[in-house]
């Protein structure tokens, strides 16, 4: 067991002064404000943990007129709530973040894309557009955001799907390549990012980025928000280093009884007890959005695991064949073995069935779903077997 603590960072939730960061980011040329977001190592939020600096280059590099920025706020991950509160708390550093990608890569249009159910944040977020736009107005630019509103969709997530419910169209995933960076909304350069991604962004350009290099590993720069659930007596926001051992986020957060950590919401990992000290929380170890569950021993794994399967099953959009019957053969295949219907040896082929999803399946949603059937059959058979 380790004796370290998990350390609180505050500088998402910091309030400061973004018409500052504008002013600067402004005097700055485009390529001077990739580079700095390069430097600084900045590793996406939303999950999947492209390089920032990158995706603002390649968009940057593309010769079409018309570009644009997107913000990722549909928060549809299991177990993930931080961007709901990033929007609530400090939606003028979102629009900034939103503006200092725009002048980078040369947008003059950027959306949000908001949860459905995050439509109470809407007066909210208006009032703050509205003194988002005087600014730029102020500051002679014509950087203009528009905000749209999913309608419950998982898939709608995905940035590809995600372009297709804004033009209107039914949200489902587009093969890859082309990139967003080259074909994305309207089939236009875009830039997608997280909430979370884009305010790190503001807090690069305000403090530079050797100062968000100096928390994190090597291979995870920065601090990050976490939404912790499950059984702890800390269920909560928070903003953490990251490269915490699980181990230590456990002593931190749960309640002295937890068997496993679910990091990264349904797409994620299961981490059971015995592996918390060697798994490491970040991008060389568990990556995650955010989600953050703690399961003590009252909780059914078998439960936990149905439960995960059911909602990839519920959300899979139909469009590939490996996702549309992967998911539901391995709901069908789990509650199999769990009845006695079949022996333990046919978890090992569902298990198969799995990987063959993630090799076969269009999008990350069927690519993901052997990320927590594979880790919580390897390590609670025993909870899921008749
Ligand atoms: C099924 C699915 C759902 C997703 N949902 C979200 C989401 O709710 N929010 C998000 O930021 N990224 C989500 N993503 C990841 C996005 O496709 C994209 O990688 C992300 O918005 C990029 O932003 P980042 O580079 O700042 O992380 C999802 C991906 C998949 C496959
Ligand atoms: S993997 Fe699943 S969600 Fe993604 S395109 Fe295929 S069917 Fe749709």
């Amino acid at each position: 067991m380790s004796d370290k603590h998990v350390k609180r960072v505050d500088l998402i939730f910091e309030k400061i002064k973004c018409r500052d960061v504008l002013k600067k980011i402004i005097d700055m040329e485009p390529e001077a404000i990739c580079q700095e977001v390069l430097d600084s190592d900045l590793k996406g939020r939303g999950g999947a943990g492209f390089p920032t600096g990158l995706k603002w280059r390649f968009t940057s590099k593309e010769k079409d007129p018309i570009k644009y920025v997107v913000c990722n706020a549909d928060e549809g991950e299991p177990g993930t709530f931080k961007d709901r509160e990033i929007l609530d708390q400090v939606p003028g550093k979102v629009f900034c973040g939103m503006a200092i990608a725009g002048r980078a890569v040369g947008a003059k249009m950027g959306y949000v894309y908001l949860r459905g159910e995050y439509k109470f944040l809407i007066p909210k977020l208006n009032e703050e557009l509205i003194k988002f736009h005087r600014t730029m107005d102020e500051f002679n630019q014509n950087f203009r955001i528009q905000i749209c509103l999913g309608s419950g969709a998982y898939i709608c997530g995905e940035e590809s799907a995600l372009f297709e419910s804004i033009e209107g169209k039914r949200g489902e995933p587009r093969n890859k390549p082309p990139y967003p960076t080259t074909s994305g909304l309207f089939g236009k350069p875009t830039v997608i990012n997280n909430v979370e991604t884009l305010v790190h962004t503001v807090m690069i350009m305000k403090y530079g980025a050797a100062h968000f290099k100096e928390l994190g590993t090597k291979d995870s720069r920065g601090s990050k928000v976490f939404s912790v659930s499950g059984d702890t007596p800390k269920a909560g926001i928070f903003e953490l280093e990251l490269g915490m051992s699980v181990d230590e986020f456990v002593q931190e957060f749960g309640d002295g009884d937890t068997k496993a950590v679910q990091v990264g919401g349904a797409s994620g990992f299961c981490v059971p007890r015995k592996k918390f000290d060697e798994t490491i929380i970040g991008f060389e170890g568990v990556p995650t959005g955010g989600s953050m569950k703690l399961f003590n021993s009252t909780r059914s794994m078998y439960n936990v695991l149905h439960n995960y399967l059911d909602f990839f099953t519920e959300e899979s959009c139909g469009q590939c064949t490996p996702c549309r019957v992967g998911c539901q053969q391995l709901l069908k295949g789990v509650e199999a073995v769990k009845r006695g219907d079949k022996n333990s040896k046919y978890l090992d082929e569902l298990v198969k069935l799995a990987k063959t999803m993630k090799r076969a399946s269009k999008c990350g949603l069927g690519q993901s779903v052997g990320n927590a059937f594979g880790s919580i059959v390897e390590n609670f058979k025993e909870e899921i077997i008749y």
